[in-house]
């Protein structure tokens, strides 16, 4: 997936909630190595519409209340993004768990930022789960999305630990964790755009990174 011989790498984004990491994907990467073709929300409510209509960029709303099941609504999100050209579905703080029509249309091109270092906690409540089990070391994973049935179980790209320093406030520490977050989502996104992530043959687990 190498968007720099064909123009910035088209991606769509994913969001539930406030878009802060749309909002530093459109900060960095949008116009640049990248075009946020549409941002698309399950909440009509998201204010991560907002940052996308201020931007420019086409929002669509997919409450689940408006289509059959979860995969008939993944079959139209994944229409709509493709409608626009999507060539890297990014998910920045989608809370709903996609199935199979959209990861099979758009195979090995999801990507997911996750609030801790997987393969520890995965799902919802991420910092909940680290703060419970008293670690002293959190971070954040930006990895792929698989069609594998788990959750946040696909091949991670990138990862940046931090001190917990004595923090015990799961806001608090979602403080901490976000620049961490608004730095890292960019640049998986930008090593996407140029190529650079590849999936080492002798373990398709292991993306390999080239400088
Ligand atoms: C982020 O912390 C992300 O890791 C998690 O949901 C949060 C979304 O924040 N999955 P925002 O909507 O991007 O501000």
């Amino acid at each position: 997936m190498a968007g720099d011989e064909r123009g910035p790498l088209r991606i769509g984004v994913l969001a539930s909630g406030t878009g802060t990491n749309l909002q530093a994907l459109l900060d960095s990467v949008h116009g640049d190595e990248a075009l946020i073709v549409g941002l698309a929300t399950d909440r009509a409510d998201a204010p991560a519409l907002q940052r996308a209509r201020a931007a420019g960029v086409q929002t669509g709303v997919f409450v689940l209340g408006e289509h059959a099941d979860r995969p008939a609504r993944d079959t139209a999100i994944a229409g709509w993004m493709a409608e626009r050209g999507a060539e890297l579905i990014v998910l920045a703080g989608y809370m709903a768990l996609l199935t199979s029509p959209l990861l099979r249309h758009f195979e090995g091109a999801v990507v997911n930022v996750h609030p801790s270092l997987l393969p520890a906690f995965p799902g919802v409540r991420a910092i909940e789960q680290a703060l419970d089990y008293g670690v002293k070391v959190i971070g954040v994973t930006v990895h792929f999305v698989e069609d594998d049935g788990g959750v946040d179980t696909g091949p991670v790209i990138l990862q940046r630990a931090i001190e917990l320093a004595g923090a015990d406030d799961a806001d608090e520490v979602h403080e901490l964790l976000r620049p961490v977050e608004h730095e890292l989502l960019p640049e998986a996104v930008r090593l996407i755009a140029r190529g650079a992530v590849t999936r080492d043959p002798r373990n398709p687990r292991r993306m390999i990174i080239r400088a």
